[in-house]
């Protein structure tokens, strides 16, 4: 390189402006500042830059105005985004837009520097190959994904980034990290946005059923066949097709699968016509396949095929800044619908849920927000609204004998009056609420006197649960 390479650092916060051009000065590349999108523009028009730096929260044009601007006139400028809002919706929406990547604040300075090497080298590749990359401009629907741990922007920024193909896509994590709704995020900001999202279950359906529900059939093709029925591949066509816990297909089941992904078409059971299908493919399991093929219970040809691009999402314990975001979040959800809203934690309560390690990732965390909301009685939710097992991963002594006054026991009864007076009584739902059975509750009301009443008197029967 004889000339250094040159970057254009947008961005309306002076301090910012000097951080972020002293480290890339530093760094051996020729800085130039503008204070906003119109100087942004303007300046582009008049030089050529290798990469272009912008924060996105700016007026009168935001960074996400500015990167249209410039992906349409200058697409082979490579644009990297800042900013400090760790926004689901900007990183999505950036990678989508063709944003060549996306840094949050505060930014890391060698992760800066990183980035902006690898954007200068891909300019210089797009200019010896005459590549020019395509903008994407349809607006994405709203998904109320939240996160803002590294860990899941990069997983949101891959999202942005694939919805652009038709690419298959599988997507792996722990039970109740939110594989489905990754899914539907990808489907929503895709181009097939219009058409519909199929979901299939795969460890509901039985091999009996399989064919019928993935190939539809034809009138009269076996008994109870009265109508032309069409199979979910074929409901899904233009659109995405879901599989969810695919590792839980049968051999037959992923030997039909494979040759309609190798085939792209199907037949409708007693038909010998073939219908061709278009559909994207994305598929999820809470297990790891390639496990799954070593223990010889997947085909390796169909995980080929399914993982063009592997998602994996981390367990909420491998990304605690997500925890508060996350449970802000569904209590807004859930708070508003009470009577006196539910509209804050309290310190003690935020801790706990900071602390405990979530086995359920976040359907966990949605669940016990939920149950909060409906055991609270005031406006902020306290540690004696958390379940136990929130409660016993608390770290200090003091904070659990704030909640202990009696025992765990004398809780667990306090919490299950609570939660019925809260259903008005449908137990059903507090059962649903508290994470137990129904013949868990009707036994816990058994045991606090609460239960159905008896013709008999019960004042000699020995608790039968031994407490
Ligand atoms: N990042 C997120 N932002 C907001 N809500 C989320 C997020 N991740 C998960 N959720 C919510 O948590 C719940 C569980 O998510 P989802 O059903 O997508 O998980 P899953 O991985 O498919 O779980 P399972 O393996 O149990 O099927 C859903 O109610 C979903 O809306
Ligand atoms: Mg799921």
């Amino acid at each position: 390189m004889t000339h250094p390479a040159s970057i254009l650092v947008v961005d309306d916060d002076q301090r910012n402006r000097e951080m972020l051009t002293e480290a890339l000065s530093h760094a051996g590349f020729a800085v130039e500042v503008a204070c906003d999108g119109v100087e942004a523009l303007s300046k582009a028009n008049e030089a050529t830059y290798d990469a272009v730096l912008s924060d996105v929260r700016m007026t009168p044009l935001s960074g996400l105005d500015l990167l249209d601007f410039l992906r349409k006139s200058m697409p082979e400028i490579p644009i990297v985004l800042l900013t400090a809002f760790g926004s689901v919706d900007t990183a999505i929406q950036a990678m989508k837009q063709g944003a060549y990547n996306y840094i949050t604040k505060p930014v890391n300075l060698d992760e800066l520097v990183f980035t902006m090497t690898r954007a200068v080298e891909y300019r210089r590749l797009i200019e010896d190959t005459h590549m020019r990359p395509r903008a994407f401009r349809e607006r994405p629907r709203a998904a109320a994904l939240i996160g803002q741990s590294k860990k899941m922007v990069e997983v949101f920024k891959l999202v942005g980034r694939v919805s652009r193909s038709r690419t298959a896509v599988l997507i792996q994590g722990e039970s109740g990290t939110g594989k489905e709704l990754i899914a539907r995020a990808i489907h929503d900001n895709s181009p097939r946005a219009a058409h519909r999202f199929v979901a299939v279950n795969c460890s509901a359906i039985p091999d009996s059923l399989l064919e019928s529900e993935f190939f539809g059939h034809i009138k009269g093709s076996f008994t109870g066949a009265h109508l032309l029925r069409r199979g979910l591949l074929e409901e899904a066509s233009g659109g995405t097709f879901f599989l969810d816990e695919v590792g839980d297909l049968s051999s037959a089941g992923q030997a039909k699968l494979l040759r309609v992904l190798q085939e792209g078409e199907i037949r409708r059971i007693g038909s010998n016509e073939a219908v061709q299908v278009d559909v994207r493919i994305i598929a999820a399991s809470r297990r790891t396949l390639a496990d799954l093929v070593t223990a010889g219970r997947f085909r390796e040809d169909l995980l080929y095929r399914l993982n063009t691009v592997m998602l994996l999402l981390p367990p909420l314990r491998e990304r605690p800044e997500d925890i508060p975001v996350l449970a802000e979040f569904f209590l807004a959800r859930y708070g508003d619908q009470k009577e006196v809203p539910v509209t804050s934690f309290s310190t003690a309560a935020r801790r706990a849920l900071a602390e405990y390690a979530w086995p359920g990732n976040v359907r966990e965390l949605e669940h016990v927000v939920e149950r909060a909301v409906a055991l609270a009685s005031h406006a902020i939710l306290a540690l004696e609204d958390l379940p136990p097992e929130v409660l016993q991963s608390t770290g200090s002594a003091a904070e659990r004998a704030e909640i202990l006054p009696g025992t765990l026991k004398a809780l667990q009864r306090d919490q299950v009056l609570k939660m019925l007076e809260s259903t008005q009584g449908n137990k059903e739902r507090t059962a649903r609420l508290l994470g137990i059975s129904r013949r868990t509750l009707y036994r816990l009301l058994d045991r606090y006197g609460l239960g159905k009443p008896r013709l008999t008197t019960n004042v000699d029967v020995a608790d039968p649960t031994g407490s």
